[in-house]
This record gives structure tokens, sequence and C-alpha cells, in this order.
């Protein structure tokens, strides 16, 4: 199948996505919107990572990020990263005894869940007021910011991320999570850049990862398999990625010798309630938040 190409927008400055915006997201299922950020802003951030990446002891935790069998789904640090850092290693950064291949700093997977709550300078950057414009014209009438990765996509061994859609890990009733992307450093095809299936948006959710009887589990709830995510998304360094929580979308194996530093943020609907049953639960001392900067983050 020949790939497709994306529709492109230069991003408003005020954030508020245009009647062209609009029409595109609800034909696509995504919005590509250039120059969102500063490279003043991707640099920061990337210097912040990179501080915590410094600071990972591969020792105390060695968890790599499957999404081919979610084997670290049965790890409480998984679960406990919900609510602070926790860091994930690429399947091929370990040998088959465990131990590290490469230097600490290009074994990371990701960073997650919960930079945005407990970091300010994830806080910061994820609490920027353009973002919380574009939700709100993208009709969240109350947005919840519920997870946050850093995804380091790491040169030659960064994993591929196999087709799926948001709403399967962030269950709402109804559904509303939306995926908030941001390349932190040129995405490619060469890199691993995401893809997406246009306007299969529309389609019927697939799986729900979701706990019972006290396990995480996939669970299929529709067999027809998701359509081919035929349109490549490349993204330079500042561009924001808007992803419809059923869109089928995916990235390839990193091939390169450059990583591609990205980093995402989930909103919800508060009107919509939260699955109790989604993996992703806060403890009372840390509710999920909307897009005020207006509690001063605490670092977990
Ligand atoms: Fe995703």
């Amino acid at each position: 199948m020949p790939e497709q190409i994306a529709t492109r927008f230069q991003s408003p400055g005020d954030g508020r996505p245009d009647a062209g915006m609009l029409a595109a997201w609800e034909r696509d299922g995504f919005l590509v919107l250039d120059g969102f950020y500063t490279a003043a802003d991707c640099a920061r951030l990337r210097r912040r990572a990179a501080a915590l990446l410094e600071g990972f002891d591969p020792d105390e935790h060695r968890t790599p990020f499957n999404t081919r069998d979610y084997v670290h789904a049965r790890d409480d640090y998984f679960c406990a990263s919900a609510a602070g850092i926790g860091f994930f290693l690429e399947p091929g950064a370990l040998d088959e005894a465990g131990n590290l291949v490469v230097d600490k700093r290009l074994a990371v997977n990701k960073i997650g869940h919960a930079l945005h709550d407990v970091d300010p300078e994830f806080d910061r950057f994820s609490r920027n007021p353009r973002l919380a414009a574009l939700v709100a014209g993208l009709g969240v009438r109350d947005p919840l910011l519920v997870q946050s990765m850093y995804l380091c996509k790491q040169p030659r061994i960064g994993d591929e991320v196999p087709p799926h859609q948001d709403s399967t890990f962030l269950h709402t009733r109804p559904e509303s999570v939306i995926g908030l992307w941001v390349a932190l450093e040129d995405a490619t095809v060469a890199n691993g850049c995401m893809w997406a299936a246009a306007g299969a948006h529309r389609g019927s959710l697939r799986r729900l990862f979701h706990r019972r009887e006290g396990q995480l589990v996939m669970e299929t709830l529709d067999t027809e398999p998701l359509p081919q995510a035929d349109t490549p998304l490349p993204a330079p360094s500042g561009t924001l990625v808007v992803l419809h929580g059923r869109l089928p979308h995916c990235s390839g194996h990193n091939t390169g010798a450059v990583s591609r530093h990205a980093y995402a943020v989930h909103v919800v609907d508060a009107n919509a309630e939260w699955s109790p049953a989604n993996w992703l639960q806060r403890p009372p001392d840390l509710p999920l938040r909307g897009f005020q900067r207006d509690r001063t983050p605490t670092t977990r």
C-alpha cells in the first residue's frame, strides 16, 4: 500500500484550532501542528530528562518496556509509576543474563508516568497555556492530565511500538482520551516517527487493557484487525501531534544512529468516568489535575 501524506498545519499563535484544523481532526483523527513548541522549550525538557537519566540507578530497577506481551504490567514498579517517575528499559538494552549492554543513558525506552505532576520542568512544559487552549478548542470541557511519558527511542535499539489505540490503555466512559505528542528531536521515518491510520478513529475499540480479578489483562473486544497505519507523521523538533483515543497508530524501530526523543501527555475529560479498572490509579495525595499550575509539584 502506498504511503499517504498527512495534512500539516503551522501552529496557531494562541493555540486555538481554526476551522481547517477542526475539519482535519474530524476527518483524520489526528492533527500535526508544526512549531508548537520552541527550540528552547524542547532543549530545556531534554536537559531535564538527561538529569533524570543521570540519577537513574539501573541496578535498582531493570524493567524492560515490552509492548508485545506487556510483561512489565505484572511489575509493581510499573504500577507505582502512575504517581511518580519510573524508568523502563529498551528490551534490546539487556543481554540474556539481564545485564546492560549499553550505557544507562542510552538504555531507557521511556520515563513515566507522572512527570507532569511531580517535576517542575515537566509541569511547566505540560501546562502550557497554548496547549490548554488547543485541548479546549477540541471540545474537552474539563481536561485532566492523566499520564506523561518521556520517550527516548534510542539509536539502533529503540523498539517499535505496534499499532494500538490509546483508549485501550486509558479508558473512560464515554471515551475521551486525547494524546498530545511532542517531538523534542526531529522524528523521521529512519529513526522511528509515528504512523497513523487516517480516519480509522471512527472504527471500534479493539482491545481493553485493564484490571480483572486482581490482574492486569489485555482483553479483546473486537477481533476485526486494526487497519494499516499507512500515514507517516514525520515531525521536526517542536511539532505537536494530537491523536484521537481511537486512532490506530504505531511507531517504527529506530534503525538509525540518532535518538528520537519525544514527550507525550494524555488528557481525558473529567466529566467522563475514569474506569476503576484502568492500570493507572492515583493515590489520594496526588489527584489528577487539569492545566492550571496551581499546585507546587512535589518530587517523589
Ligand atoms: Fe499511543
